[in-house]
C-alpha cells in the first residue's frame, strides 16, 4: 500500500503549493505520487465541486445538503480513485480531506459532530490518512492573502472572520495529541514548510 497523506488548513495557508513541492520531490526520487483534490478528484466530484462554488446558489445551501454534496464527491472519489492508487502502491497526496469536513461542516457551520463523523466514515469506509499536514496560519491572515489574491472571492471564502477562526481552532483542537497531524507554522518561508514536511515524510515512511 502506498501512503495517504492529505492537507488541510484555511483560505491562503499556501497548501497547494506545498502539496506541488512534495509531489515532485517524490517523483524525483522514484515514487509514483497521485496528487488530487476535494471536492472533486474525479469527473463527478468535479462537477460536484462546480455545483458547490456556483455563485448563481450563494448562501442557498443549507448545511446538511452542503455537507452531504462534499461526502458525496469523497464516497466516489475513494472507491474510484484513492483506494486503487495506494492499492497499486502509489503515494496518494490529498489537498483536503474529510477533515475539511469535520471542521468546515462540523465545528463552523455547527452541523452536529457525531452526524459529520459518521458521515465521513461512511464515504471513507473509515479509510483514514495515515499523515496528514495542517498548514496554520491565522484567520487574519487567510483574509489578507485571499484579498490579496484575487478581487473576486467566492461564497464560502466570503465567510466572516469569526468563521474562519472557527476553523482554525477546529483544525487545531482535533490535530491535538493524535500523532496522524503534523501542523506546521504557515508564515514561515515557503522552503522552511517543504523542509518541515520531507522531514516528517522521511520520519515516518522511508
Ligand atoms: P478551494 O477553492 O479548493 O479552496 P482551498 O484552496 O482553500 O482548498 O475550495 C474548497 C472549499 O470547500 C474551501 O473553502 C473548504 C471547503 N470545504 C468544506 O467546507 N468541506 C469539505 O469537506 C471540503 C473538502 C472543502
Amino acid at each position: 500500500m502506498g501512503n495517504f497523506i492529505t492537507f488541510e488548513g484555511i483560505e491562503g495557508c499556501g497548501k497547494s503549493t506545498q502539496i506541488q513541492l512534495l509531489g515532485e520531490w517524490l517523483v524525483s526520487i522514484g515514487k509514483r505520487v497521485l496528487m488530487t483534490r476535494e471536492p472533486g478528484g474525479t469527473e463527478l466530484g468535479e462537477r460536484i465541486r462546480t455545483l458547490l462554488k456556483d455563485k448563481c446558489l450563494d448562501g442557498h445551501f443549507s448545511a446538511k445538503a452542503e455537507l452531504l454534496l462534499f461526502e458525496a464527491s469523497r464516497a466516489q472519489h475513494m472507491e474510484k480513485k484513492i483506494v486503487p492508487a495506494l492499492t497499486r502502491g502509489d503515494d496518494v497526496l490529498c489537498d483536503r480531506f474529510s477533515d475539511s469536513s469535520t471542521v468546515y461542516q462540523g465545528a463552523a457551520r455547527k452541523v452536529p459532530t457525531s452526524d459529520v463523523a459518521f458521515l465521513n466514515k461512511f464515504a471513507t469506509n473509515n479509510l483514514m490518512p495515515d499523515l496528514t499536514i495542517i498548514v496554520d496560519i491565522t484567520s487574519e491572515e487567510s483574509v489578507r492573502r485571499v484579498l490579496g489574491r484575487r478581487g473576486q472571492i467566492d461564497r464560502i471564502e466570503k465567510e466572516n472572520l469569526s468563521f474562519f477562526n472557527d476553523v482554525r481552532n477546529g483544525y487545531l483542537s482535533i490535530a491535538k495529541g493524535d500523532r496522524r497531524f503534523l501542523v506546521v507554522n504557515g508564515d514561515q518561508s515557503v522552503s522552511d514548510i517543504q523542509n518541515e514536511i520531507r522531514r516528517e515524510y522521511r520520519a515516518r515512511f522511508m
